[in-house]
């Protein structure tokens, strides 16, 4: 069939096979450049699909030749139905892993359930015997408590007070301004339940009980801060309180392996268009300027580059870096005074006339699209595509 983009809000309904393949490639052949000295071997990503968790993924193949188990969730294709954007990237990726004679399989289902935890825990005993590596990189909307049964919605919204700021539409360019309301009744905590540390936790627990995890492992999940300007929808709103609980669990994973000296830490990584992020109010319009400003600067980057600079330059470099709060920042270059001080002059100018001069709409539009191998070059999108692609590590 011919695939095109048929877009609803901040979705993309339709995904492109070779487009997606094409964006896995890339990463692929950026990793072969820059490989990880002393990397991990054996590696389970949660999340490993798209986003951070796709670019770790393939970081942990690509930069040491690790063997890689995928948990992601995933909308197969039928006749005639794109899948979601996840499954290509996976089809992909384990297509070529399998070609150059890496371990490489995955389970599709619910990471929150009890169901598959117990496969991957299967899987894991039977191919790879002990992993040294978790990477946990989920971004869900929900979350059903695998023991009650009771079905979590997480919310993005200010704490206390409403907020009151510019956002842009990114498909029209119109910037203007929205307002949130403050969260109410168990906003805070249903968003803790399904964002915050608890299911990390669950899986490390599981895993060391069952005694898979390796002397010295390391288990990493991904965190945010951003800055001012979004700190009260963000960081000080719903979601940065599954943030902090979120890198409170770490150290409670650290404190629960020390027989094996295993370590959990979080990592602050930088505002990226991903499906999870398009979705935050205020974050397009932020991502919009930061992007113009750190291209100008020449230290912008995507996934694969944050995701290899948090391994060759911090994880297996011995040289973390951590911050006040014992946290990873690979956000460093985005938190610069000079790069948020640019950032916050351009916001106060920003309009629907001022933004496709001053900020990187173009950019952010791109970023989107590819996300669902959409505009993404060398691809030629008036040829006939096979929908019906196969994940070949698929259990
Ligand atoms: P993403 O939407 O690209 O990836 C989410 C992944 O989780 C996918 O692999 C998806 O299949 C999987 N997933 C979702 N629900 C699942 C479920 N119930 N069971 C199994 N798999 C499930 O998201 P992104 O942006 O890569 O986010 C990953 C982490 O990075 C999140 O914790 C996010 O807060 C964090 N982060 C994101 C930033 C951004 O700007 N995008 C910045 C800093 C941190
Ligand atoms: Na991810």
């Amino acid at each position: 069939m011919i695939i095109e983009p048929k877009t609803r809000g901040f979705i993309c309904l339709t995904s492109h096979p070779v487009g997606c393949e094409q964006n896995v490639l890339s990463q692929i052949d950026y990793i072969k450049s820059n490989p990880t000295t002393n990397g991990p071997k054996k590696v389970l990503v949660i999340g490993a699909s798209t986003g951070f968790g796709l670019a770790s993924r393939i970081t942990s193949a690509y930069g040491s030749n690790a063997s890689t188990i995928g948990v992601f969730f995933e909308k197969p294709p039928t006749e005639g139905r794109p899948a979601s954007p996840g499954w290509y990237n996976s089809a992909a990726f384990e297509t070529q892993a399998h070609k150059d004679g890496l371990y490489a399989k995955s389970i599709n289902g619910d990471a929150f359930s009890n169901e598959i935890k117990a496969q991957t825990l299967k899987l894991i005993q039977d191919d790879l015997g002990k992993i040294d590596m978790v990477i946990y990189s989920l971004a869900s909307p929900v979350r059903t408590h695998p023991d009650t049964g009771e079905r979590f919605k997480s919310v993005l919204k200010p704490i206390g007070e409403t907020f009151t700021n510019n956002t842009v539409d990114f498909h029209t360019g119109v910037v203007k301004e929205i307002s949130i309301e403050p969260c109410s009744g168990d906003d805070i905590d249903n968003t803790i339940a399904v964002m915050g540390g608890e299911d990390w936790k669950m899986w490390i627990d599981l895993l060391k009980s069952a005694d898979v995890l390796s002397e010295d492992f390391k288990t990493v999940a991904y965190s945010y801060i951003g800055p001012s300007l979004t700190e009260a929808v963000y960081r000080k709103g719903t979601i940065g309180r599954a943030k902090d609980h979120l890198e409170a669990t770490a150290f409670e994973i650290t404190d629960s392996l020390k027989d094996i000296n295993g370590k959990g830490y979080v990592s602050v990584n930088k505002a990226l268009v991903t499906q999870a992020s398009s979705a935050i109010p205020v974050i397009p319009l932020y991502i919009s300027l930061l992007y113009k400003v750190m291209k100008e600067e020449g230290i912008h980057e995507g996934c694969i580059e944050q995701i290899e600079r948090l391994f060759n330059e911090r994880l297996y470099a011995e040289d973390l870096q951590l911050d006040a709060e014992g946290r990873i920042r690979i956000d460093d270059w985005e938190m610069r005074d000079d790069i948020q001080a640019k950032v916050l002059e351009l916001w106060k100018e920003a309009t629907t006339e001022t933004l496709p001069n001053i900020g990187d709409l173009d950019g952010y539009k791109t970023d989107f699209f590819n996300l669902f191998g959409f505009n993404v070059d060398g691809v030629d999108y008036d040829k006939d595509v096979n929908e019906m692609v196969a994940i070949p590590g698929l259990q």
